[in-house]
């Protein structure tokens, strides 16, 4: 321990290279919507959620419908601010937009009028590179997801699942730090969700961004990530469960569920899951 100064022995117990910080940390967050109404009582979607993913760290967030798994990447993101808690970024508060994520949404965000390459160097351009140069990165990165034949198709003239291939491009081509995806394999068959797991995988092993993954399916958040949380049935929903995947890597994305270790942490992590689904559903119908 360091003497009551603080000096010498703290000193020696300092390591030669500090741990880094997390690449994002949400303390204590509560993020509540206001009511329609000026009456109305605000609604609480997520309460007292602690949750940090580390630099380099796959992070799976899986939970049933409405619980807050969106509007927990919207405030890592900084799209919305926690009405109670905060969040922070490789250690600091964040104010405003999370310029080191890169944000994959739940709903597609291509412009109809760009073509693929267009759409895929846009976010360069629009910080100020080249023209030229931008396009130039952008059929590179069209080519990395397979797609380098296709960057004068417009995304209508593309299936789902190379609009999210294209979509995949369009934030990693910014390089950032962080990569916020939420359901990005939700719409895709059985079948082509493995294909982008598996390529999501690839691209990801090659500099280890930290990811925050949103999904419902708890299959594809054990085979790809190194740590899965579950979330509760919302109003006021909060982080319930973690487990650590120990599994191999590298990874195939069909091969990994065939283990019986993924067998055995499936079944560990569903009879948490199950009930809050059920709760889940129950709630959505209620609202309808
Ligand atoms: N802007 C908003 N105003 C009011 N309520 C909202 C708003 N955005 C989300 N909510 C509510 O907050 C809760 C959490 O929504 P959120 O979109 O984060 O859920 P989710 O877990 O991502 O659901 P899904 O799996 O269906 O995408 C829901 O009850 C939703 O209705
Ligand atoms: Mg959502």
């Amino acid at each position: 321990m360091a003497g009551l100064d603080g000096t010498a022995s703290a000193r020696s117990e300092i390591p030669a290279s500090l741990p880094a910080a997390p690449a994002a940390q949400l303390e204590g967050v509560r993020i509540s919507f206001s009511g329609r109404q000026a009456k109305e009582t605000p609604f609480i979607a997520v309460d007292s959620v602690d949750l940090t993913v580390a630099d380099g760290e796959f992070l799976a967030i899986v939970g049933p419908t409405g619980c807050g798994k969106s509007t927990l990447l919207n405030a890592t993101a900084g799209l919305l601010i926690p009405s109670v808690g905060r969040v922070r970024v490789f250690g600091q508060p964040l104010a405003g937009l999370n310029r080191q994520a890169g944000y994959l949404f739940q709903a597609e965000a291509l412009f109809p009028w760009k073509t693929v390459e267009e759409n895929v160097a846009i976010g360069l351009e629009v910080a100020g590179v080249a023209t030229a140069e931008a396009r130039a990165r952008a059929m590179a990165w069209l080519k990395r997801v397979g797609l380098g034949a296709f960057g004068a198709r417009y995304p209508h003239m593309l299936s789902g699942g190379q609009r999210k291939r294209v979509g995949l491009a369009q934030v990693l081509i910014r390089d950032p730090k962080i990569l916020l995806m939420d359901e990005p394999f939700g719409p895709l068959d059985a079948q082509t969700r493995q294909i982008m797991g598996n390529l999501l995988l690839d691209l990801w092993s090659l500099d280890r961004k930290a990811v925050m993954f949103v999904t419902h399916d708890l299959d594809e958040a054990i085979a790809l990530a190194d740590r899965v949380v579950i979330m509760s049935a919302g109003p006021a929903s909060r982080i319930i469960g973690e487990w650590r995947v120990g599994l191999a890597r590298p990874r195939d994305i069909a091969e990994v569920r065939l283990l019986p270790e993924f067998h055995a942490l499936h079944r560990e992590i569903w009879s948490a899951l199950r009930e809050e689904v059920a709760k889940g559903y129950l709630q959505t119908e209620g609202a309808a």
